[in-house]
């Protein structure tokens, strides 16, 4: 007998989206919930300006912005209004209510309900933030917050975007590149395309995270992975040497990725294909406030290219597009070295 087996890997871009939108209204209404929890809403009864708010709800003055952050997801959940003439928001009289597919969203997220998603996450901890000068929410690539980005990288939104990465890259010849490889699961994924005296090299900045994708991977003699920062030159690597590179979940963390785009350019033969995946990106898609808001309190810091900078950058370096597609904010280009 045959055994059907699904992995969320195998959905359409157009599905995995679907499912994905879904999680983030769910991410919306979680911040609700809490807001109304924390008495939020009960500021926002009568107008007032962002300045008023912080005030009344004494937000720490270098999170202020972080705070207008929060208002404008509330206005875009729906329980907020803001007058644009006078500048203010208003908690509205009878709030929308959101009926959630927890199928969309288990699919999306690995996880069975509403409740536990509600618990786990850490857009809980986003309102309590604004009100200390510590950082609750901040996620920084080292061994403290390693099981948390175990728990992130491994969700099922997040691994469908680096698994189509690998299958871009991965049969394009032996020997393949993972920048800013993180604690190494795309790495093993890479593995199962490359031959038996293939290669697959991981570069990544973060000490624990290099120990991490050693360790993990330790079974594999074609796995290599060395400590480096990709917006540097990376002249321990041969010129022309790998037919396929990706990077995947770490473009949005480059100040100036330029460099990067020198180092690939160099890396790349002729024809190979590079994959900017999981870029977070501003597009105006339904997440962008709920994305503006977690980010701004993510450490480290993050930026958000627009399409167009990427293909200019790309377009300036000698790289063709070949395929794209997005999960809301969440980008994914394809290219091939001209
Ligand atoms: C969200 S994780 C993604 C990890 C991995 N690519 C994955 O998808 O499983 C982002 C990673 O980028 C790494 N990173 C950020 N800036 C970097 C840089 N300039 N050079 C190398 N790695 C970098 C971080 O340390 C972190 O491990």
């Amino acid at each position: 007998m045959t055994v059907q087996t699904f992995d969320v890997v195998d959905l359409s871009p157009e599905e995995m989206e679907r499912s994905y939108l879904e999680y983030r209204r769910a991410c919306y209404d979680i911040v609700y919930r809490n807001a109304v929890d924390r008495g939020v809403l009960k500021v926002l009864d009568k107008p007032v300006t962002l300045a008023q708010f912080a005030e009344k709800f004494h937000v720490v003055p270098d999170k202020v912005d972080v705070a207008g952050l929060l208002l404008k997801a509330l206005v875009k959940h729906g329980a907020v209004k803001h007058d644009p003439d006078k500048d203010t928001y208003t908690a509205v009289a009878e709030p929308p209510t959101h009926e959630l597919d927890i199928d969309l969203i288990r699919q999306a997220t690995g996880r069975d309900s509403f409740e536990e998603l509600r618990h786990s996450e850490n857009y809980a901890g986003i309102i309590d933030a604004l009100t200390t000068d510590a950082n609750p929410v901040a996620t920084t690539f080292d061994s403290d917050h390693l099981p948390v980005w175990e728990e992130v990288l491994q969700a099922p939104f997040y691994r469908y975007s680096r698994v189509q990465a690998v299958r871009e890259i991965g049969g394009t010849g032996p020997h393949l590149l993972d920048l800013a490889c993180g604690p190494g699961f795309g790495l093993g994924e890479l593995a199962e395309f490359a031959p038996t005296d293939g290669t697959v090299f991981g570069v990544e900045i973060s000490t624990d995270f290099v120990a991490s994708a050693t360790q993990r991977n330790a079974a594999d003699e074609r796995i290599r992975v060395t400590r480096g920062d990709v917006t540097q030159p990376l002249d321990f690597l041969q010129e022309g040497y790998f037919d396929g590179a990706m990077i995947v979940g770490a473009y949005h963390f480059l100040r100036n990725p330029e460099p990067l785009w020198d180092n690939v350019a160099r890396l790349l033969r002729k024809g190979g294909t590079f994959c900017v995946s999981y870029v977070l990106s501003k597009v105006g898609t339904i997440d962008q406030e709920i994305m503006d808001l977690r980010f701004a309190l993510r450490r480290p810091v993050s930026y958000q290219p627009t399409r167009q900078q990427v293909l200019d950058l790309a377009e300036a370096k000698g790289f063709e597009l070949i395929r794209e597609y997005g999960l809301g904010a969440w980008r994914w280009y394809s290219f091939s070295r001209k």
